[in-house]
């Protein structure tokens, strides 16, 4: 924020997405009915989104396994949210102890920040609900995210942001709008998808303004950082130990969700979005853009 002062359009597109946060924000704690009983049989990913669909080990899998699969699956994905939720809400505190606390931006950064706690709030009760582990990140992640959130600033701290986001969104969209998967999923998607519009619509403008502020080195260190969070985020979104709770030992599932062509469509689906916005600032090139194919998101 310190980087790229108040215009009268930033302030104007904050005023509308606190106008918005004011006429649709949600309490999970309140709006879901927790203790619901699940759906007999019903999927809590579309089954052609499991990590899995298509593979021999899919078609040697009863319906109730591949069921089981997806619960933990959505597990792994809303344990990676708390994560990313936790980075970002600590990087937006960072940047709002610069900035200008009269200033719509400013505000709308806080707001944003409330959001997100309520979120996590949110992703904590449906692993619970569902009874799934918390599949937590790996040593070299947490590093990773240790030290974007501590340091990040520029490009990559809005484009790491927007990656996150946008990837869950793609499935959450999908999975709202899919009236034969649990109810309960579906609720925690609607929820998610009606406030991260806004927070996509904040970070969407903030990274186009903080590569036109960003001379050359800054844009290749950003580049870089960029393609390792989307490394990150497209390798953290089935944590292998989810494949136990189905018998298939994590390394196999691993290695099967790799090689799969269903799969490997599924993340450049859900990372094409972000991909040409990133992509139309300059962002990805150079090694980043190498990371960003190891990861299979382009
Ligand atoms: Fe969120
Ligand atoms: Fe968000």
């Amino acid at each position: 924020m310190a980087a790229t002062p108040a215009g009268p359009e930033r302030e104007a597109t904050a005023d509308r997405l606190l106008a918005s946060s004011l006429r649709t924000s949600y309490d999970p704690t309140v709006e879901i009915d927790w203790a619901a009983p699940h759906v007999p049989g019903a999927y809590w990913l579309p089954p052609h989104r499991s990590s899995l669909y298509g593979t021999r080990l899919w078609d040697g899998m009863t319906e109730e396994q591949r069921v089981t699969l997806t619960r933990h699956e959505v597990a792994s994905a809303a344990s990676a949210g708390v994560w990313f939720e936790t980075i970002l809400m600590q990087m937006l505190i960072r940047h709002y102890y610069d900035a200008d606390p009269t200033s719509r931006h400013a505000q709308y950064a806080l707001t944003e920040v409330a959001d997100e706690c309520r979120h996590s709030v949110m992703f904590g009760r449906l692993i619970e609900a569902m009874g799934c582990p918390v599949y937590r990140a790996g040593r070299w992640d947490q590093a990773l995210g240790r030290f974007l959130k501590t340091t990040a600033t520029g490009p990559q701290m809005y484009a790491a942001i927007l990656i996150a986001e946008e990837v869950l969104d793609a499935f959450q969209r999908e999975i709202m709008a899919d009236e034969s998967l649990q109810p309960l999923i579906r609720m925690v998607s609607r929820i998610h998808v009606v406030e991260e519009a806004r927070h996509v619509r904040f970070a969407r403008e903030e990274v186009a303004r903080q590569v036109a502020a960003a001379g050359p080195v800054a844009m290749a260190y950003a580049r870089l950082l960029i393609g390792r969070a989307a490394y990150s985020i497209s390798n953290r979104l089935v944590h292998p130990a989810a494949y136990a709770a189905v018998g298939i030992p994590p390394g196999v599932g691993r290695a099967a969700a790799r090689a799969n062509p269903h799969w490997r469509a599924t993340l450049r689906w859900s990372a094409a979005r972000v991909y040409d916005h990133l992509a139309s600032l300059d962002l990805v090139a150079g090694p980043g853009r190498a990371l960003w194919r190891r990861a299979g998101l382009i």
